[in-house]
């Protein structure tokens, strides 16, 4: 049966109660204002797929326009189960919205499609097939293996940075997108028995990256695709999208200490630039170095406060104000300046070690110190299982 978000609540019908055979296919929809691609996108479902997979559709939508209405209207003449879960609360974007879908649906196998025609729904049956063939979890639909290709993304601009982000992102993450060409897919099948909804802490766009990375299936095939024009209006990307995209990255990326750690490092030593551009500023105009360093280290800090906060702890942050967290980590920053001296004495005077060693023992010590300090005393551990894409805010499932 179609199992309910906590709270939410539902009507009945009877079209609902119809369960999906064994081996049928829910095709779960995020919309975001697509009222004009509605109706021709159940057309085309119509069209393909009912005739050799038994199907239901599950639209999650996040729209400010008529789009539910729209879907309501075309649902009469659909052969099929037509499912809305409108958010009041769109957490996570796009990802959130497919996570909600993943949950909401019955069959065996479950596709995630575009509302705008992108996706050639006549190949929803082939994906499933694939998928049982290769006793796979996961189907990706790729334009990026011989067969696919990319009609929809016209425009030489568009074509670089995504084959650039695609090639970023399979560098990071080498063995778990292993045998995936193109982990930025919005169009791939997945079994249900292979979702596992709790882990998943989606956010944006890349939602079969966030599916590859944190709860990769152990068998993937691909099939490849056309990747269409868009039917009517825009893309609803955005330039924030992109730095969403970035901040997923880092996110997939530093789920372990270590990994943490490392990218505190380079964010800490990106910190350079700007205190040597406050000192150099400061000894200009006059000042003394000693304070000068003093000051100029404190923009140093603050630049790399903010790029903590942005990118590595974003999801930690809510534990404490704002104005605390700024304290706490100047203070950690500054301790580590004061504490490294005497440090370096106790490594050379008691420990007999060389200047250059002992600078460097002490650079590491102060280092892996500021980081624990970071993580224990300025941003409190994420507590599990409260990931967004989850179960805040309303959701009301309706059915025609
Ligand atoms: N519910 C919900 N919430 N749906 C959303 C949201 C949101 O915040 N943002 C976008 N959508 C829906 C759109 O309405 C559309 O049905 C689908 O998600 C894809 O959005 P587009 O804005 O058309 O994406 P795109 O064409 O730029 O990008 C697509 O292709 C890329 C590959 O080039 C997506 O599939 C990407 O995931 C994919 O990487
Ligand atoms: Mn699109």
């Amino acid at each position: 049966a179609l199992s309910t978000p906590a709270g939410a609540p539902r009507r009945r019908t009877e079209r609902e109660n119809t369960v999906p055979e064994p081996g049928a296919v829910t095709i779960v929809v995020p919309t975001f204002n697509e009222s004009a691609n509605i109706r021709e996108l159940l057309h085309q479902i119509t069209e393909s797929v009912p005739s050799r997979l038994p199907c239901e559709v599950v639209f999650v939508d996040d729209s400010t326009d008529d789009t539910p209405e729209v879907i309501f209207q075309a649902a009469q003449d659909c052969p099929f189960p037509v499912t809305v879960l409108h958010r009041d609360e769109p957490v996570g974007g796009l990802g959130g919205a497919v996570v909600e879908g993943l949950k909401a649906a019955s069959s065996d196998w479950i596709v995630v499609m575009d509302g705008d025609c992108q996706h050639p729904p006549s190949l929803v049956p082939e994906l499933v097939a694939s998928g049982e063939r290769a006793h796979a979890g996961l189907v990706v639909a790729s334009r990026y293996i011989k067969g696919g290709s990319r009609e929809g993304l016209a425009g030489g601009y568009r074509i670089v940075v995504s084959r650039g982000a695609t090639w970023l992102t399979k560098t990071l993450f080498p063995r778990k997108l292993h045998g995936i060409s193109d982990p930025m897919s919005g169009f791939f099948a997945i079994r249900r028995s292979a979702v596992t909804a709790d882990v998943l802490q989606p956010l944006g766009y890349k939602i079969l990256l966030e599916l590859a990375v944190r709860s990769r299936p152990r068998q993937v095939t691909e099939v490849p695709f056309v990747f269409q024009d868009r039917f009517a209006g825009e893309s609803k990307s955005t330039a924030q999208e992109g730095f969403r995209f970035l901040r997923h990255l880092v996110g997939l990326r530093t789920a372990s200490p270590v990994a943490r750690m490392v990218v505190f490092g380079l964010i800490g030593a990106t910190g350079f630039v700007p205190n040597l551009l406050g000192l150099y500023a400061l000894t200009a105009a006059g000042m003394h170095y000693v304070p000068a360093e003093i000051l100029a280290n404190q923009l140093g800090v603050a630049w790399n406060f903010l790029l903590i906060e942005h990118l590595l702890f974003r999801e930690r942050r809510k534990h404490r104000r704002w104005w605390d967290r700024a304290g706490r980590f100047a203070l950690l920053a500054n301790a580590d300046l004061v504490l490294r001296i005497p440090l370096i004495a106790l490594f050379v005077d008691r420990f007999g070690m060389g200047a250059l060693s002992a600078t460097a023992l002490a650079l590491v010590t102060t280092f892996v110190l500021r980081f624990a300090g970071t993580e224990a005393l300025v941003y409190l551990p994420r507590r599990s299982g409260k990931h967004a894409g989850g179960s805040r805010g309303r959701t009301t499932r309706r059915t025609p």
